[in-house]
């Protein structure tokens, strides 16, 4: 196994090294993006023409159906004008557009009236060093507009971008209903944004001048990263490192788990299916959805020295210490500028894994905690992207957080859901997560749910030769599995209808009674019992987490945990796919939302009032 290992990392250094020639964010953007700017009272298209330097015919070209009169065009609604995209000091996508000065403009007037809001204030401050109070006329303003050329880990099938700088009026419902395009697919693009709060930039899928959505050009979709090759030699350094990690990760979790192992006779089965492959310096074998979507966390995928990681976690220091696992424990590291959580743990590495290879290197998904890089010294060093909200057994259960409120337990909820639907489906093989828990979905600072550790679930698939340990937190398990290891995607399923119990009643897995584990009974027992009730609504009030008091729709709830019942059904065939919870979350979500945000109604009502 040494040997091998160090092959492999030497391979891993080579690659690491050749691409960390490319270390900026972007280096080259795309021909094409849009502008949706507002046309308001008095905005001529010329005058559009102008500050956005493109020809009016252009303008024309991608708006035919909005725009029938060039010359006296409608107010009050928003055009598509087109302009390129390019890298901006090696940094982020945008276009500097030039303005010249007349007398008594401001900055605000430039940012909110002349470029619609397609940039702000403090945006142009930042080109431009002429004080705010006294700007020279006729002096050339820098305008820079940021812009999107697309997404490879969210769609490949969209590749031209409409920088959307969202109004007052709108919401997540009147974009959706403007653009005619899913809600859920707008949010993936703009993870974390609130499409109510009034203003900032939004990237959403735009049509070219002959109609059609065009595709993401291979070059361009990874954000940033533009050169193929580069990203073909990345894939191939995060399948190294990801294995490397996991083979290393596996073999811990041998030695550390064993002992409150039990062991199964059925699991052999699962090993068959999965470990058909001996040669783990084949990565690109996978096929599928996943395939691909790698590029976007390359550039920042990096071999640490231990020097630079003991720095940058104040010597693993105590007060560094977000988390302790099963694995080891977690520190909170700032790495190069970024805030990252580092997993130490005692390294053992076991063969076993080489198969496995392939297949978690794809694994990469908005709500999946990122792995960013990793350091072998002594211990092998984990490095993830940090997630700023800790867990989400923290916030339901710790006094010192506050409560969350009911609409971003359904976000949650949706966003993990996401995340499994993700490894159940669009992986090849589709894989299983096996320790699905609250303590596993980690929250990010725009309160969206992450899940963590789904390197987990390959550890029982692997090694024929030794008995599959049971993996897993007692009050997840599903019967088939705690009692004959029987695993699938259900299993999956079960735990997060545990979840969802949990996002209700703030409860954990396992309920004391009286203080004392002797009487402690699972969540998904006490439920039941409410939900098989003749009118259970009344007694699913007293199961609902105190601290919400009455702000919860009891029909959100009372949904919720017709759903978490289903999830939790005793006959795993029953139990729905994740592909039809995040369906089910998605009507939910949508629903809870006009009932949380009181003002919604009032968005809706403006936008039918204005015409939108
Ligand atoms: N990427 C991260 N960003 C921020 N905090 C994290 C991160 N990863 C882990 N943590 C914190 O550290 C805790 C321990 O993480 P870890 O995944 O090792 O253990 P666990 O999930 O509690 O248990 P197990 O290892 O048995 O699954 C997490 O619950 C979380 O609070
Ligand atoms: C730009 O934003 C400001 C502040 O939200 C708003 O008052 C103004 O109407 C916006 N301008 C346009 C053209 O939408
Ligand atoms: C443009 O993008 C940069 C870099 O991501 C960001 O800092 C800036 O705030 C953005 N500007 C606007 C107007 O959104």
């Amino acid at each position: 196994m040494k040997p091998r290992l160090w092959a492999i990392g030497l391979l891993a250094t080579v690659l690491i090294t050749a691409c960390s020639r490319v270390q900026s964010k972007c280096s080259s953007g795309c021909d094409l993006a849009l502008a949706s700017y507002y046309v308001r009272q008095s905005t001529t298209l010329s005058f559009i023409s102008q500050v956005l330097s493109a020809s009016v015919a252009d303008i024309v070209s991608y708006n035919k159906d909005k725009i029938s009169n060039p010359n006296s065009v409608q107010t009050g609604f928003r055009i598509n004008v087109p302009f390129s995209c390019g890298c901006i000091n090696d940094s982020f996508l945008g276009h500097e557009f030039s303005y010249t000065v007349t007398q008594g403009d401001t900055y605000d007037e430039v940012a909110t009236q002349y470029y619609s809001n397609l940039t702000t204030v403090g945006w142009l401050q930042a080109f431009n060093s002429y004080p705010a109070t006294n700007i020279p006329l006729n002096s050339v303003l820098k305008v820079v507009v940021n812009c999107s050329c697309g997404n490879g880990t969210v769609s490949k099938d969209y590749g031209l971008f409409i920088t959307y700088p969202l109004r007052p009026v709108d919401t997540l419902g009147s974009v959706e209903a403007e653009v005619n395009l899913p809600r859920t697919l707008l949010q993936s693009y703009n993870p974390g944004v609130d499409f109510s709060q009034g203003s900032g930039l939004v990237y959403i899928p735009g049509k070219d001048a002959n109609g059609n959505y065009p595709a993401l050009s291979p070059s361009t979709g990874t954000a940033g990263l533009s050169v193929g090759a580069i990203v073909g030699i990345s894939i191939a350094a995060i399948a190294v490192l990801s294995f490397l990690a996991f083979c290393i990760y596996a073999g811990i979790y041998r030695k550390k788990k064993a002992k409150e192992a039990i062991l199964l006779s059925g699991a052999h089965e699962l090993s068959d299916r999965a470990g058909n492959g001996s040669d783990p310096a084949k990565p690109s074998e996978s096929t599928g959805p996943a395939a691909g979507i790698i590029g976007i966390t390359v550039d920042k995928s990096l071999e640490f020295s231990y020097e630079e990681l003991a720095e940058a976690t104040e010597n693993f220091s105590l007060a560094n210490k977000i988390g302790e696992g099963g694995f080891g424990a977690v520190y909170y590291a700032v790495l190069r500028g970024e805030k990252a959580a580092i997993k130490k743990m005692d390294m053992q590495a076991s063969k076993e894994f080489l198969a496995e290879l392939k297949v978690l290197t794809h694994v990469h998904h908005l709500n999946l905690v990122r792995l960013i890089g990793y350091c072998v010294k002594g211990s092998l060093f984990l490095v993830y992207e940090y997630i700023e909200n800790g867990n989400l057994s923290e916030h339901l259960r710790r006094s010192d957080k506050e409560p969350l409120p009911w609409s971003t337990r359904v976000q949650i909820a949706l966003d993990s859901a996401r995340g499994l639907e993700y490894i159940h489906e669009h992986t090849v093989p589709v894989y299983i997560h096996r320790d699905i828990k609250s303590a596993n979905i980690l929250i990010d600072k725009n309160f969206h749910g992450k899940v963590a550790d789904f390197g987990l679930t390959k550890l029982t698939e692997v090694g024929t030769s030794i008995p599959t340990l049971l993996v897993g937190t007692f009050g997840y398990m599903p019967p088939e599995y705690a009692r004959y290891g029987n695993v699938s995607p259900k299993v999956d399923v079960y735990a997060f209808g545990v979840v969802l119990y949990e996002l209700i009643s703030a409860k954990g897995a396992i309920v004391k009674a009286n203080g004392s584990i002797a009487e402690s009974r699972g969540l998904v027992a006490l439920f039941e019992e409410v939900l098989k009730l003749p009118d259970p609504r009344e007694d699913l009030c007293k199961l609902v987490d105190p601290r919400l008091g009455d702000n919860y729709p009891l029909d959100s709830i009372w949904k919720m945990a017709q759903l978490a019942k289903a999830c939790t059904q005793e006959n795993p065939q029953l139990r729905p796919s994740m592909r039809s919870i995040v369906v089910g979350l998605m009507t939910l979500s949508s629903s809870t939302e006009d009932w949380d945000v009181g003002s919604y109604e009032n968005h809706a009502l403006v936008n039918l009032m204005s015409g939108r």
